[in-house]
């Protein structure tokens, strides 16, 4: 049975959606059918397809009670669009609504979404505060019943000092001896986060295991969104920490996303946490969540923006929030990489390449240009004469333009979206350190209409962010202080839309 919140949600969409032309999207991002998008939810393989769902207020562009948004791939880039899964519509999910959670694929062919029910209550002084509480739906890959044992977790299944009120986003995965376990963010009774497991014979009864790792106020206070898997002989822990105060150019202030990276031991001391470092060094990534593809790689997604700005956005627009292009994960030598999937190849249409050009003053190359692309730029000494800096301008025209500069003599690189459509006084630059290779630096570039992500020295590290500059502004310019040589391999990228 379809509730009345959902009906009317899912007759919105269908009619309002349609509205928005394909040309006002990002070609091969998610973004939502209308309205409002946040966090990914639910990335998962279902029946052979990989499906998401969203954060999504379908009714504006803010945020509002929450719905999950629902679409689907079979590879990571064209998403299809579903009618939407979730709506608040029971006593345990009215107030803030279905906030964020995880699926999964049930032995007996049905998918089961476990999701945060986020339900009125009031503190002792009559205030508004709202208890949040885990819950199931159960269904077909579109359409999805709310269990009737809901809520399955509360706040007498939290370990002691745990918070009712912030215990919220689980992820939920399978083992292959069929037990299902998930990890669930929470505060502790020192006001900041903590990572908490439980485990479940049958996905509809589950029990509190362990706290995996806690804040301890280190690294933000309430730690969102949590995954956790294993993955090149180590385990890796991702949150999203709410107010973290700024550390060197590792982490910056405000809502952040932490990959901690260390051994686990699930029979004895637990997650032993070995490496701490942000996921994405540029403006606009939050709660990433991964999949486990069936041909072994872990795939992440995010949201691919950034709570501090979200009131920065064009005037009346029809939708706002977008995923990042999800990305294979991998560990070396203690550090998390990421590089696109590798199904971006199949879009990639005419080539340049250009090799072995002097860059000194600000030059622009045949054939390079546009902001549907997959560009990889080299960068290195001429000789031994060092560069100052290095600059590529994307998105640009007379008066537009988004900077990635790196400069070897700090090591740093740097993305300036001052210029980029947003007429607001929000953050527009971020530096973060990159490692030294004597000058030399290897930058994979993809723009698709609406963002930026950069992907440095073969996934490394890797920055985004959302830029709205017109897309009329599609030149793109190289630039050097001092002498430097460079390589270009450009691919459009085309999709039939
Ligand atoms: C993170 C978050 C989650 C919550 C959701 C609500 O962006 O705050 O913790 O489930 O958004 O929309």
């Amino acid at each position: 049975m379809i509730s009345k919140a959902l009906r009317k949600a899912r007759d919105f969409e269908a009619k309002y959606g349609p509205h928005i032309p394909a040309g006002e999207r990002p070609a091969f991002h998610a973004t939502p059918t209308i309205g409002w998008m946040n966090d990914p939810n639910g990335f998962s393989v279902y029946k052979g397809e990989y499906h998401l769902f969203y954060q999504y207020h379908p009714y504006s562009n803010e945020w509002g009670p929450m719905h999950w948004g629902h679409v689907k791939t079979r590879d990571f880039i064209r998403w299809e669009r579903l009618p939407a899964a979730l709506a608040p519509d029971k006593p345990y999910d009215d107030a803030g609504g279905c906030f964020s959670g995880g699926a999964v694929e049930l032995p007996d062919g049905r998918q089961l979404l476990l999701y945060t029910g986020v339900q009125r209550g009031h503190n002792p002084d009559g205030f508004i505060q709202d208890i949040q509480t885990q819950c199931i739906a159960i269904g077909d890959g579109m359409n999805y019943e709310k269990c009737l044992d809901n809520p399955v977790l509360e706040g007498k299944d939290l370990p002691e000092g745990g918070s009712p009120i912030d215990f919220r986003d689980p992820k939920i995965w399978r083992e292959a001896d069929g037990t299902y376990y998930a990890v669930i963010g929470n505060r502790t009774e020192d006001g900041s986060g903590a990572i908490l497991l439980y485990r479940s014979r049958d996905a509809f009864n589950w029990e509190y295991v362990r706290t995996l790792d806690r804040c301890n106020n280190q690294y933000g206070k309430m730690w969102e969104c949590p995954d956790f898997f294993p993955l090149d002989g180590k385990q890796v822990l991702l949150t999203s920490p709410q107010e973290m105060n700024p550390v060197g150019l590792e982490f910056h202030a405000g809502n952040g996303t932490v990959c901690l990276i260390g051994d686990y031991d699930p029979d004895g001391k637990g997650f032993t946490r070995q490496f701490v470092q942000a996921i994405d060094y540029g403006l606009d990534f939050y709660a990433p969540q991964t999949l486990l593809a069936p041909d072994g790689r872990r795939v992440m997604i995010a949201w691919m923006q950034n709570w501090a700005t979200v009131g920065a956005k064009p005037y009346h627009c029809r939708w706002f929030g977008q995923m990042t292009l999800p990305r294979e994960l991998s560990v070396k030598d203690g550090r998390l990489y990421q590089v696109p999937v590798r199904e971006l190849d199949n879009y990639r249409g005419q080539c340049v390449i250009h090799q072995n050009i002097p860059v000194s003053g600000e030059i622009n190359l045949p054939g390079v240009q546009g902001r549907m692309l997959d560009m990889t730029v080299t960068v290195r000494p001429i000789g031994t004469e060092a560069y100052r800096w290095f600059r590529i301008r994307v998105a640009k025209d007379g008066e537009h333009e988004t900077i990635i500069r790196y400069r070897p003599s700090d090591g740093t690189l740097k993305i300036d979206r001052t210029r980029s459509g947003l007429p607001h006084d929000i953050v527009h630059t971020r530096s973060f350190f990159v490692r030294y290779q004597g000058g030399e630096i290897k930058l994979r570039v993809i723009l698709d209409r609406f963002s930026l992500e950069v992907f440095v020295n073969d996934g490394e590290q890797a920055a985004s962010s959302v830029i709205y500059t017109r897309q009329e502004a599609n030149v793109i310019s190289f630039e050097a202080g001092g002498s430097a040589m460079m390589d270009v391999e450009k691919y459009d990228l085309t999709f039939d839309e």
